[in-house]
């Protein structure tokens, strides 16, 4: 596929997707997400590539939400027997399984929001700003953003910024949760790769256990959780790059994984 909306590009085992709608400030239409269904299902099938980096092009935002203009003139039955906005989790959540980091390099607002927060975890540059400013245009989150803002940072923020639209800097963001790290602008892109690289240098399998156990804590209640866990647990210690993992340790060499 010819990508019109976003740039794919592989660095070593780490596949760099990057929203390229910069004039309307990565806006995301349905062409948007029909290329990164494409996209992320190419890496989910590419056994080569261990971790994946979405951003956005341009110093000013990662994405400002869903194209109000391509939504101004749909009506209520098409987004609801199209059952608009369902493929988003259904493509980049629920079977992406493999995994893949956020760099949020400004606005990250409504579904920007929302589609930063499916990531498996999100890196912020210091002038990111995160919100659910739905209310405004007479909507609501329609991704997932009241389910996962509240999960991330709990129900008085989540509120707050929901009724009030207020965006949250980087800094708030990662004093509550929402982000794991905060880089200078320039440094965004290189911490995002680096750390993607850490990741695709791990025993593949133990990776998507760890990803899909983690993901099961919003899932399950803790005996449960802790059930499927100590399961997944059990299972990863019959895979070769288990015995490979402990040799290495033992031998004091690194690890060569065989995704087995
Ligand atoms: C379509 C958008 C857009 C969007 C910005 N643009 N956001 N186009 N959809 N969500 C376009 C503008 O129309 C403008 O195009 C260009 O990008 C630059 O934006 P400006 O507004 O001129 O920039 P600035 O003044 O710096 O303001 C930045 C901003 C503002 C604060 C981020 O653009 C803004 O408030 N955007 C909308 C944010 C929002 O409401 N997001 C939620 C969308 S609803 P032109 O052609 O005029 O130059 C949503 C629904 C989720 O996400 C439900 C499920 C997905």
């Amino acid at each position: 596929m010819t990508y019109e909306t976003i740039l794919v590009e592989q660095r070593g085992a780490v596949t760099l997707i990057t929203l390229n709608r910069p004039k309307s400030l990565n806006a995301l239409n349905s062409q948007v997400l029909e290329e990164l269904i494409v996209a992320f299902g190419a890496y989910e099938a590419d056994a080569s590539q261990r971790c994946a980096v979405l951003t956005g092009s341009g110093e000013k935002a990662f994405a400002a939400g869903a194209d109000i203009k391509e939504m101004a003139d749909k009506a209520a039955t098409e987004f609801y027997t199209g059952d608009f906005f369902s493929r988003w989790t259904s493509h980049l959540v629920k079977t992406t399984r493999k995994p893949w980091i956020a760099a949020v390099n400004g606005f990250a607002l409504g579904g920007g929001c929302e589609l930063a927060m499916m990531a498996d975890f999100i890196i912020a540059s210091e002038n990111a700003k995160f919100g659910q400013p739905e209310i405004k245009l007479g909507v609501a989150p329609g991704m997932g953003g009241s389910q996962r803002l509240t999960r991330a940072v709990g129900k008085a923020k989540a509120m707050d910024m929901c009724l009030t639209s207020r965006m949250m800097d980087a800094v708030e963001a990662e004093r509550s949760g929402l982000v794991t790290r905060v880089v200078p602008l320039a440094d965004l892109l290189d911490e995002a790769l680096k750390t993607a690289e850490v990741i695709a240098g791990m025993p593949p399998v133990a990776a998507i256990a760890n990803k899909e156990m983690v993901n099961a804590a919003f899932e399950m209640t803790l005996d449960q959780g802790i059930l499927f866990e100590r399961r997944v647990f059990q299972i990863l210690t019959a895979t070769e790059d288990k015995a490979e993992g402990m040799a290495a340790f033992i031998e004091k060499r690194p690890g060569v994984w065989k995704g087995k």
